[in-house]
């Protein structure tokens, strides 16, 4: 668990990295919020948006496994479905797939989100206003339901946090699917925010499949630290 003093500097590099403009109408949200992981925040720096996602296509096919370091024993055949905004939670889905020998599979909005859309630094961009106007956050997605779907034992789900929650475009992979059956586990990249409820919220939004309690990571997390958490899997 952060430290205050811990959360306070996670929240300023946070801020500093999104420039002091577009601070404050997260600050309420990043206040509120815990980490279950003691990594410090970076900031998401490597925010240059708009090919988000772009280490995986949607659907794509198995990507081999490379100096696999986690058991796969016991999670049978595997997907790993996310949505990522500005790279980030991609880059860890793909280290994810590639140690496990699992599926890859993009959550990708029909309008995908540009620079100008996730700049919630301006009230009038479009993150600002779905965030506003809930009845907003229904994105349509460009598939909803992954190729062979009911073929995987394991489904993780990986998302950015956005204001305090996983990315809305997350939801209706959540709504949209059948996980009887399955084991799932979420997964998210923050600047400081922790996994918080959002796992627990796509399991309500899910319905069904026996939901973990998931990870978060840093937003820049590195390749050592997704595979010593696939190891304690
Ligand atoms: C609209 C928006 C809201 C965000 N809200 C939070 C937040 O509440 N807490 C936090 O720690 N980081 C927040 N962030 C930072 C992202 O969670 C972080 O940079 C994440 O790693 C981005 O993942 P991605 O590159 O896969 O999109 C926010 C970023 C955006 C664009």
């Amino acid at each position: 668990m952060m430290s205050v003093s811990d959360r306070m500097i996670s929240r300023r590099a946070l801020l500093s990295a999104a420039g002091l403009a577009a601070l404050l109408p997260l600050g309420a949200a990043l206040a509120g919020c815990s980490s279950n992981d003691a990594a410090p925040a970076d900031g998401g720096t490597a925010a240059s948006s708009g090919s988000a996602g772009s280490a995986a296509s949607a659907g794509s096919a198995a990507s081999a496994a490379s100096g696999a370091t986690a058991s796969t024993s016991n999670l049978g055949r595997v997907l790993v479905a996310y949505y990522s905004a500005q790279g980030h939670t991609a880059a860890v889905a793909q280290t994810i797939a590639d140690n496990l020998g699992a599926d890859l599979f993009e959550i990708a909005p029909t309008q995908p989100y540009s620079d100008d859309d996730l700049n919630y630094g301006n009230d009038e961009s479009r993150v600002s206003r779905e965030h506003e106007d809930e009845s907003l956050q229904n994105v349509a997605l460009a598939q909803t339901t992954p190729d062979g779907f009911a073929d995987y034992d394991t489904v993780f789900i990986g998302y950015p946090i956005w204001w305090g929650v996983a990315a809305w475009p997350t939801n209706g992979f959540a709504s949209g699917n059948d996980f009887t059956g399955k084991t799932v586990i979420p997964f998210c990249t923050s600047a400081s925010s922790g996994l918080g409820q959002s796992g627990a919220n796509l399991a309500d939004l899910a319905g069904s499949g026996d939901w973990q309690e998931g990870q978060r990571f840093r937003s820049s997390a590195s390749e050592d630290n997704v595979t010593e958490w696939l190891a304690t899997l």
